[in-house]
């Protein structure tokens, strides 16, 4: 048990040797589907960092990382987010993953895609961490996903409640009383 770990803790989805073990699976693959292409992988501040971090490590070839913040969508805006930190590099010609820490109603990657799609890569990807299928409101294509987990509010290994427990080391599924405003 983590000092960091929050009071209404409910039980633990995944853990870190699981984490471990695909992010370094996820990695083999990755570097054999992009072998000899120019790989970028472009992640969303401040979720994905964690996973980002440990992929591109795991992924045995050259690469360049880049990051893009966007401001969470509003509810009835038709899934429309503003991006606030756009990416440092050019993604023309190359080969983009973008890696994501959950995709749950896919309104947030679907965006992010169109945006990415107009400046013309070479390849596009996603890779997400989480995959929550079950409120899933737009289509995203999806190529490689570390775990699929049911509808429940989770934190850690990036992801969040109110800013706080992205440095937990596991996923952790929090009491519904947790998360009610
Ligand atoms: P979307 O609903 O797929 O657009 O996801 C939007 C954002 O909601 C994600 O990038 C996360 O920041 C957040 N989110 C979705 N599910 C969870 C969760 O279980 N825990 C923490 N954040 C979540
Ligand atoms: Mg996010």
């Amino acid at each position: 048990m983590s000092a960091v770990m929050p009071p209404y803790f409910d039980h633990v989805v995944v853990d870190e040797a699981a984490i471990k073990a695909r992010v370094a699976e996820l990695g083999r693959q990755l570097a054999e589907d992009f072998a000899g292409e120019d790989l970028r992988l472009v992640t969303v501040l401040k979720g994905g960092l964690f996973f980002l971090s440990d992929l591109c490590r795991a992924i045995d070839m050259p690469l360049t990382i880049d990051f893009l913040a966007v401001t969470p969508y509003e509810q009835g805006r038709g899934g429309v987010v503003q991006v606030t930190k756009d990416l440092s590099d050019d993604i023309s010609g190359a080969s983009v993953v973008l890696v994501e820490d959950v995709v749950d109603t896919g309104l947030t990657v679907n965006y992010i895609l169109s945006m990415l799609k107009r400046r013309s890569p070479k390849r596009l990807e996603v890779c997400t961490f989480l995959d929550k299928p079950a409120r899933r409101i737009a289509a995203v294509p999806i190529a490689y996903t570390g775990f699929e987990i049911p509808d429940r509010f989770v934190v850690g290994y990036g992801l969040d409640l109110n800013g706080r427990y992205r440095n937990m080391s596991s996923i952790v599924a929090l009491d519904d009383a947790a998360i009610l405003p």
